[in-house]
């Protein structure tokens, strides 16, 4: 694979291949906020993996991590990364939950929030691109979320105020789950969301 780059979060190391998501600020809101919080025997899926940063992060605090992508190149290079921080995850490639069968303490999301009209066969613009909206992936992701976390877990998202925010706080709310924004970041012309949803 070419190498395209590579991140640092405090000493963890991620190589960054070719037409994989480089985390950035979205998933540092996420990352920093996961470093703070006691993950000690948690059972975490990670949702769009990417490089496997979060879940990678969520392993170093003693998580148990599955981590899921659409993408194979993001799988293989997540389990590379995992390997080269002397973490493991256990990353499988899953269209969000088709291929998911276990419930979870925490589920993690940091989904692409662009609008614009997907294009099935453009991997790397799945990184970005939610849908017309902006917010399809992630309704989509809701539809199912619930299913599979534990009922004293949480849900952590982050997504842009870009993205038809109204809806997806709807669909958490039509869900039977309440919602909490945790932080919000400015970036540029939007703001980033940092957001934990809960089961009634
Ligand atoms: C914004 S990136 C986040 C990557 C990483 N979690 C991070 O925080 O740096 C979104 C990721 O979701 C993946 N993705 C997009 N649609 C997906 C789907 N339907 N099911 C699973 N993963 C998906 C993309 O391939 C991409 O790796």
């Amino acid at each position: 694979m070419i190498k395209i780059g590579k991140v640092f979060f405090r000493y963890l190391e991620f190589e960054v291949p070719e037409g994989i998501y480089e985390p950035r600020e979205d998933s540092f809101l996420a990352g920093n906020y996961l470093w703070g919080v006691d993950l000690e025997g948690k059972k975490i899926l990670d949702v769009g993996t990417g490089t496997g940063f979060l879940g990678i992060i969520c392993n170093e605090k003693g998580g148990k991590v599955h981590a899921t992508d659409i993408n194979p190149k993001a799988i293989k290079t997540s389990i590379e990364n995992a390997d080269r921080n002397n973490l493991e995850i256990d990353a499988f490639e899953s269209d969000l939950f088709q291929k998911v069968h276990e419930k979870y303490d925490i589920i993690l999301f940091n989904a692409p929030y662009l609008p614009g009209k997907r294009d099935n066969s453009n991997m790397e613009e799945k990184s970005w691109v939610g849908g017309e909206k902006g917010n399809e992936t992630l309704i989509n992701f809701l539809e199912k979320a619930d299913k599979h976390l534990k009922k004293s877990g949480f849900i952590l998202l982050v997504f842009s105020s870009i993205s038809g925010i109204k809806e997806i706080f709807d669909k958490i709310n039509g869900k039977n789950m309440e919602y909490h924004v945790i932080k919000e970041e400015k970036v540029d012309w939007e703001k980033l969301l940092l957001v934990k949803c809960y089961k009634f």
